[in-house]
């Protein structure tokens, strides 16, 4: 039954290729690593936070960027939403499983690894499509880690700096993200929910912009990720003054890790 449902989340049915233990399975103990995962180098500037975090002192850390299929952001605009909640749910097996394959076609993993004590999935566009399903797939496999995604965290980080508690007045807010993201809808969906939760009186606005080729040009070190940001940002700001909103624009989301 267990694995009926999980092979309706995993299209594929590729879920052989990682290896389940015992250990994945139990409670989890304190000296496991955290895992961390991005399709590519963005999730190393989470990675770089949680480390630094005075709270996480003497956390082991296991990462893994999945260089092999990003950019996770263009999947959305090619139909392929479905390949890649599975990539995400197989990123996060990966991470909580205690072995590992060297070879594709083997029947049983190489090595072995800690399994991780809990998944932060360090990419939004991950985040958006599949912490849920990654979830779902954790109860279903009776694994009881818990699966973290960055953007509840932006969000409520961004309501926090703006003030929104305390406004009197509505506030505007924007997203730059993978085209993938903002076709998601997840940033004004959480920024919504978290409204409601916080008991936000002032209606906060948020305006996306998708930055294509952004997350690919970081990853090969070419020189004009920088401008394309700077484009992005601009067609942002254009949006914005083009919608006559009033509320003033607080802050900018940068929802992408890379
Ligand atoms: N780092 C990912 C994010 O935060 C995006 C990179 C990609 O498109 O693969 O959404």
């Amino acid at each position: 039954m267990r694995k009926m449902k999980m092979r309706r989340l995993l299209s594929g049915g590729l879920f052989a290729l990682v290896a389940f233990g015992a250990s994945a399975m139990a409670v989890a103990a304190d000296s496991l690593p955290i895992g961390v995962f991005d399709s590519g180098i963005g999730g190393l500037t989470v990675l770089e936070k949680l480390m630094a975090h005075p709270g996480l002192k003497g956390e082991r850390y296991t990462y893994l960027g999945d260089q092999a299929n990003m950019p996770y952001g263009d999947y959305a605009a090619a139909g392929k939403s479905a390949y890649l909640r599975e990539l995400a749910i197989k990123d996060a097996l990966f991470l909580i499983s205690d072995g590992y394959f060297t070879d594709g076609a083997a029947e049983s993993p190489q090595g072995a690894k800690a399994p991780a004590k809990v998944v932060v999935i360090a990419c939004n566009t991950a985040t958006a499509y599949g912490r849920d399903a990654a979830d779902a797939v954790f109860r279903c496999v009776g694994a009881r880690q818990r699966v973290i995604g960055v953007i509840n965290a932006g969000v409520r980080s961004m309501l926090r700096q703006v003030g929104a508690v305390q406004a009197t007045g509505p506030i505007a807010v924007g997203v730059l993200a993978t085209p993938g993201t903002i076709a998601s809808g997840a940033y004004p969906r959480t920024v919504e929910r978290e409204c409601a939760h916080q008991d936000i009186k002032v209606p906060v606005t948020v305006f996306s912009q998708g930055c294509p080729g952004l997350a690919d040009a970081i990853e090969l070190g070419t020189a004009d990720a920088d401008q394309i940001a700077r484009d992005n940002l601009r067609s942002l700001v254009a949006q914005y003054r083009k919608s006559g909103v009033a509320a003033p624009l607080k802050a900018v989301i940068l929802g992408c890790t890379h």
